[in-house]
């Protein structure tokens, strides 16, 4: 049998973007990975002088690709966006719009996987053995961009008429308030948690955690909440118990051995997985995969840092765990198992450390003391 050559799209983006990617690569290659990489253009730069930051030729690659890398990008409000724009594009009527929400959105990748691990001797974990892995839904909820300002007299007078709870706001004048409205659908909850079961069966995970607030917000995360019920007899294997929200807050920080594998709606899964990353070392640390049925982009979750921008000073091991994550979902899991012992070993050596770990080597060294280890 011949082995795969894989189309991995190479989606640096900006700032430190470009430094982290370049470490990455450096363990890919080490790695004797069977693959291409495919540059794309996105990020800060082709909004400027293009009006696009993500071009539709970068969006023709991802459609023939295996996977993506992709590092970070700059984004700033509308109006600021607008201001930067080359004089030949100002005044056209161009939106700002973040590539990464579209890049879901086209692909439909639903699932944001984010695992956060505790690797003895690394200086900024919260406490050892953290272990845990966060399924966020990532399509839908309140960020599905369903939003109202100033508010539509249609709108209100319907929901004046529906709902007696909204009888306290519907004397307000439109400009007074606003709405976002939270759409939550029995596909994206269904797929979302399947998939946090499926991976703790296939890890060996004893438990998922079905993270919620249906006391409160009953429409939504009630029904949420009741598919992965429902879902659960399915998986007889695997414990299953839930925890509101707020509470997670407290008992993740209490008590984190207590959890395992852990699903929400998108909100609550962003929110509970940028704590679950400051656990376990903070931006530096924090990996993610967006994943869909088709396509696969791996990506640090932290963002372009322009003040750090191609001083390769930053710590690329959470673009590196990104990149194992991207191993993984390829099916390469001895590769990925390779590189997460490298890069435990590096902290655990704590030889090398970046300036976020109390040291002073630079992103690249970082970058080739775990392929050292390959
Ligand atoms: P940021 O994540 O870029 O950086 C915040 C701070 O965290 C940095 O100044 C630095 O001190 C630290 N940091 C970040 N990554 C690090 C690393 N790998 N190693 C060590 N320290 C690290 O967040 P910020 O400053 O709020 O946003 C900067 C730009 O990035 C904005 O334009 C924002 O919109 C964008 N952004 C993009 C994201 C993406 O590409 N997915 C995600 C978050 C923000
Ligand atoms: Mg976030």
């Amino acid at each position: 049998m011949t082995e795969k050559k894989y189309r991995i799209a190479w989606l640096p983006g900006d700032g430190i973007g470009v430094d982290v990617l370049d470490a990455t690569k450096i363990v890919l290659e080490k790695l004797k990975l069977n693959a291409e990489y495919i540059h794309g253009d996105i990020g800060w730069e082709f909004w400027r002088t293009e009006g696009d930051a993500l071009p539709q030729r970068t969006i023709d690659l991802l459609h023939t690709v295996d996977a993506a890398m992709f590092g970070a990008i700059t984004s700033k409000p509308v109006k600021a966006a607008e201001e930067e724009l080359v004089p030949e594009l100002k005044g056209k009527g161009l939106i700002y719009r973040s590539p990464i929400v579209r890049m879901r959105q086209m692909f439909d990748l639903y699932i944001c996987l984010r695992p956060c691990k505790a690797y003895p001797g690394n200086p900024l974990n919260y406490k050892d053995d953290v272990d845990l892995v966060v399924f966020r839904e990532n399509t839908e909820d309140l960020y599905a961009g369903v939003e109202f300002s100033p508010v539509p007299q249609e709108l209100a007078t319907t929901l004046g008429q529906l709902s007696k709870p909204f009888g306290v706001f519907k004397d307000l004048p439109l400009d007074q308030y606003a709405i976002s409205c939270k759409v939550v659908t029995r596909k994206g909850s269904e797929r979302i948690i399947r998939a946090a079961f499926d991976y703790a069966r296939k890890y060996g995970r004893k438990k998922v955690t079905i993270i919620h607030k249906a006391n409160v917000v009953r429409a939504t995360e009630g029904m949420f909440f009741d598919i992965a019920k429902e879902v659960h007899k399915d998986y007889p294997d695997i414990e299953m118990d839930d925890a509101n929200v707020d509470a997670i807050c407290m008992w993740l920080l209490k008590n984190p051995k207590n959890y395992d594998v852990m699903v929400a709606t998108n909100m609550f899964g962003d929110i509970i997985s940028d704590l679950g990353a400051q656990m376990v070392g903070g931006l530096g640390f924090g990996c993610s995969g967006n994943i869909g049925l088709k396509l696969g982009v791996f990506e640090p979750s932290h963002g372009s840092a322009p003040k750090y921008a191609g001083q390769y000073k930053v710590n690329p091991i959470a673009t590196i765990l990104s990149a194992k994550m991207m191993l993984d979902w390829l099916g390469e899991t001895e590769k990925a198992a390779a590189v997460e012992k490298a890069v435990a070993e590096v902290i655990r050596e704590g030889k090398v450390r970046t300036y976020d770990m109390g040291g002073s080597n630079s992103t690249i060294e970082m970058g080739e003391a775990i392929a050292a280890r390959l």
